[in-house]
C-alpha cells in the first residue's frame, strides 16, 4: 500500500496490470483478467462483452442475491428466472434449456456458496454458441469440469468484496475470459468505451476501474487463497461431522468446493436463527428473498415456470460461521451451540 502511495500512480497502473495477469493465470486464463470496481460491475461488463444488449433476455436463477438480475436490468435486457436443482441449489440445466427463446443472448451460471456448477453439462442442453457467463463471486478457486471456475464459460465475473474468498480492503471485481476479444471489449467498457485515451469506440462504457491499492492488496493475498480455501473446507467438515445428524446441509465439503459459505437448511430456519443468536452465535441468510419477489424487480423479470426449489431454499437456508480467521475455540463453541439449539 505504501509502495502505491509513494508511486503516485493510483488508477490502472502496474499493480493492476500485474494482478490481472496473476489472477488470470490462477484461473487458467492465459489471456488474463480485467479489473473492475465490483462484482456487480463485472457481471454487467462481462454480459455486454459477450454481446448482451438492450431488449435481449438473459437466463439465470432467482436465489443468488439479485446481483445478476440487477446487472441484466442495467443493460436494458430482461432477466429470465428458472428454478434450481433441489439439492445443490445450482441452475437446473433442463429448466434452463426449456426457457431459451429467440431473444436469449446469454445464460448466467452462479457458482453459489463456493459450489461449482458444471458448465459442460449445462452446454449439453443448450443450443450451440449461446454464451455462458459464470458468476464466480463466491467461488474463487473452485473446480468443475477439471478446471478452475473463470474459464468454464465464455466469460466470468468475480467480486473482491472484503468477505469473499479473495477479498480486497474495499470494493473490487474482475472479468476473466480465455477469449482475448471478450477481454478487450471488457477493458474498453470499464473505461468510458475508450479504445484509446479520449476515443470512445464501444457503446455501454462507463468508469469501473480497480484501483492500485486494491490491486496491491489482492496481489499479496492471492498466494494464500488456496490455503484459506482449505481452511474454509476444514471448518465446513467439522460442522458436517458434528451436526449432520440433526440438520440438512446444502454445503458439501469436497475438494472442488471452496465453501464461501457453510449453508444448512431447515423448515423452521427463522426460529433456529433466533435461538442461535440468543446463544451468541451469529448467522446469516443467503438469500432470503427470491428475485421475482423483490419490490425493485417487480414486473421487470420473466418467470416462465414456477420456481418451487429456489423459493423453498430462500425460506430455509442458513449460513453458519465459516471463514479462515475463525479460531478453534470459536469453532468449538459454535458447534456445541448449534447442537444445543437444534
Ligand atoms: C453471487 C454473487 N454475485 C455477485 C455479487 C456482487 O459482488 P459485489 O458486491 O462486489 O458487487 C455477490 C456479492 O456481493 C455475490 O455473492
Amino acid at each position: 500500500m505504501l509502495r502505491v502511495v509513494r508511486s503516485g500512480f493510483y488508477v490502472l497502473g502496474p499493480e493492476t496490470e500485474r494482478f490481472e495477469a496473476e489472477f488470470g493465470a490462477f484461473c487458467g486464463a492465459g489471456a488474463g483478467a480485467v479489473g473492475v470496481a465490483s462484482g456487480t460491475d463485472a457481471l454487467e461488463i462481462a454480459l455486454r462483452a459477450v454481446g448482451v444488449s438492450a431488449g435481449a433476455e438473459v437466463i439465470t436463477v432467482p436465489n443468488a442475491g439479485g446481483y445478476t438480475t440487477g446487472a441484466v436490468l442495467a443493460i436494458g435486457a430482461t432477466p429470465v428466472l428458472v428454478d434450481v436443482d433441489a439439492r445443490s441449489l445450482l441452475i437446473d440445466p433442463e429448466r434452463c434449456a426449456a426457457a431459451v427463446t429467440s431473444r436469449t443472448a446469454a445464460i448466467v451460471v452462479t457458482h453459489l456458496y463456493g459450489s461449482p456448477a458444471s458448465v459442460r453439462s449445462l452446454r449439453e442442453w443448450l443450443p450451440p454458441g449461446l454464451p455462458v457467463v459464470e458468476d464466480a463471486a463466491q467461488a474463487h478457486g473452485a473446480v468443475a469440469d477439471g478446471q478452475r471456475v473463470g474459464v468454464l464459460g465464455d466469460a466470468a465475473a468475480f467480486s473482491f468484496y472484503p468477505t469473499k474468498n479473495l477479498g480486497a480492503i474495499g470494493d473490487g471485481g474482475a472479468v476473466v475470459s480465455r477469449d482475448r476479444a471478450i477481454l478487450d471489449r471488457a477493458r474498453m467498457l470499464r473505461q468510458y468505451g475508450w479504445s484509446e485515451r479520449y476515443v470512445a469506440s464501444v457503446g455501454g462504457g462507463r468508469n469501473s476501474r480497480l484501483d492500485e491499492i486494491q490491486a496491491a492488496v489482492l496481489r499479496v493475498k492471492l498466494p494464500h487463497l488456496t490455503t484459506w480455501n482449505d481452511a474454509r473446507r476444514a471448518i465446513a467438515r467439522r460442522f458436517l461431522d458434528a451436526v449432520s445428524d440433526r440438520v440438512e446441509f446444502v454445503t458439501r465439503a469436497d475438494a472442488s468446493n471452496v465453501v464461501h459459505l457453510c449453508v444448512a437448511r431447515h423448515p423452521e430456519r427463522d426460529a433456529l436463527r433466533d435461538r442461535l443468536s440468543a446463544l451468541g452465535v451469529g448467522t446469516a441468510v443467503h438469500f432470503p428473498v427470491p428475485d421475482h419477489a423483490q419490490t425493485a424487480f417487480a414486473g421487470r423479470v420473466r418467470v416462465p415456470e414456477p420456481t418451487p426449489c429456489a423459493d423453498r431454499a430462500c425460506a430455509e437456508v442458513l449460513s453458519l460461521p465459516c471463514f479462515p480467521e475463525l479460531t478453534e475455540a470459536e469453532l468449538e463453541s459454535a458447534i456445541s451451540t448449534v447442537r444445543e439449539a437444534w
